[in-house]
């Protein structure tokens, strides 16, 4: 059997939207309070797009950045994978809308749907089509426009979810790159999280809208309860199938969901709170944009460095789940 080649990352970028709209804006818009969703959720502030702002945009400034620190040229790109729940629209794929924006003429593009874990399966997808031969590059974006299908009247969700982009080129590497990654799902829990309004089971209505159905729908408490146990074990498993233990680790990204969910996993592996990123303070959950977003400004901040073994875990509706062990 031939050997696969090894795969990293060696492009990163990001792009957030200007406004920012914090917990005290919050207070204006529901009954909520500034110290309720610190203390149970960590979120102090997010980023939302401008009214009609497609997905395509933030991510194309995302994947220019990630195509610029990879000194790749846009013609020579193969593959973009857009992972995200809030496309441009139903058809056609938001990657085709990023490969016009960017120029990317002879790369293939598709999206793919895995909500909060939507940027790590894209980047095992894509890993696995380049080691396989198929790709000599690819480009996998997390983007997500979540203001778009937020209900700004329940505070159950309203104060968890914003908007950003992050982008990364995949690339054959000499050393290091992705050593081991998993990837699972549930589809007997897609109840507890979800946006039933505007698909095939219930299109677009004058009722789905009286409904309300166009809106995130989230059991909060039995989706903490599953992130907490899947994120914990999907962790565990890719780091021993890498052959490495939890010590280890230089940094876990975790999805940026929820303070509460990431120190419950931090706790049950066994790390101390300098070897976590954390940033879910600034842009609360953005979804398929989290591990992305967070792993860039890791980078950006140095808290990764060269030959380090950097996990990403994610977790999301569906349920899914997933994560990677790399060396940087
Ligand atoms: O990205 C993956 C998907 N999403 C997640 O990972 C989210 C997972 N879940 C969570 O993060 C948490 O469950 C939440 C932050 C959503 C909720 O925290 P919780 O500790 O599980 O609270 P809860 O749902 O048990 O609600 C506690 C109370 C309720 O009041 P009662 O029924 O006890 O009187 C809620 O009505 O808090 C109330 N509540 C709020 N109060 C003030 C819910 N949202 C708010 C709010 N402000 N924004």
């Amino acid at each position: 059997m031939t050997k696969k080649k090894a795969v990293g990352i060696t492009g990163i970028g990001m792009y957030l939207p200007k406004k920012v709209l914090t917990n005290a804006d919050l207070e204006r818009m529901v009954d909520t309070s500034d110290e309720w969703i610190t203390t149970r959720t960590g979120i102090k502030k997010r980023r939302i797009a401008q009214p009609g702002t497609p997905a395509s945009a933030l991510a194309s400034e995302a994947a220019k950045k990630a195509l610029a620190y990879a000194k790749l040229k846009p013609e020579d790109l193969e593959l973009i994978i857009v992972a995200t729940i809030t496309p441009d629209m139903p058809f056609p794929s938001t990657a085709c809308f990023v490969q016009a924006k960017v120029g990317a003429k002879n790369a293939a593009c598709f999206d793919l749907g895995a909500a909060c874990s939507g940027f790590v399966y894209g980047l095992v997808t894509a890993k696995e089509m380049i080691a396989g031969g198929m790709y000599k590059n690819a480009l996998v974006i997390g983007v997500e426009v979540l203001s778009s299908v937020t209900d700004w009247t329940d505070r159950n969700t309203c104060v968890l979810f914003g908007d950003g982009a992050g982008a990364a080129v995949l690339q054959p590497v000499k050393s290091g790159g992705i050593i081991s990654s998993y990837l699972g799902a549930d589809g007997n829990l897609a109840n507890l999280l979800y946006l039933p309004g505007g698909g095939s089971r219930h299109p677009a209505s004058k009722d789905t809208l009286k409904q309300r159905l166009h809106y995130i729908k989230m059991s909060g408490s039995e989706v903490f309860k599953s992130a907490v146990r899947l994120m914990t074990d999907a962790a565990t498993r890719v780091v021993c199938d890498a052959n490495l233990t939890c010590k280890d680790i230089s940094l876990l990204i975790p999805h940026q969901a929820n303070i509460r969910i990431i120190n419950s996993v931090r706790q049950r592996i066994g790390l101390p709170e300098e070897k976590v990123f954390l940033n879910v303070a600034k842009y609360g959950n953005v979804s398929s944009a989290s591990t992305i977003m967070a792993l860039c400004e890791a980078v950006e901040q140095r808290r990764v460095k060269k030959g380090d073994v950097v996990v990403l875990v994610a977790f999301g509706a569906g349920l899914t789940w997933g994560s990677v062990v790399m060396r940087w």
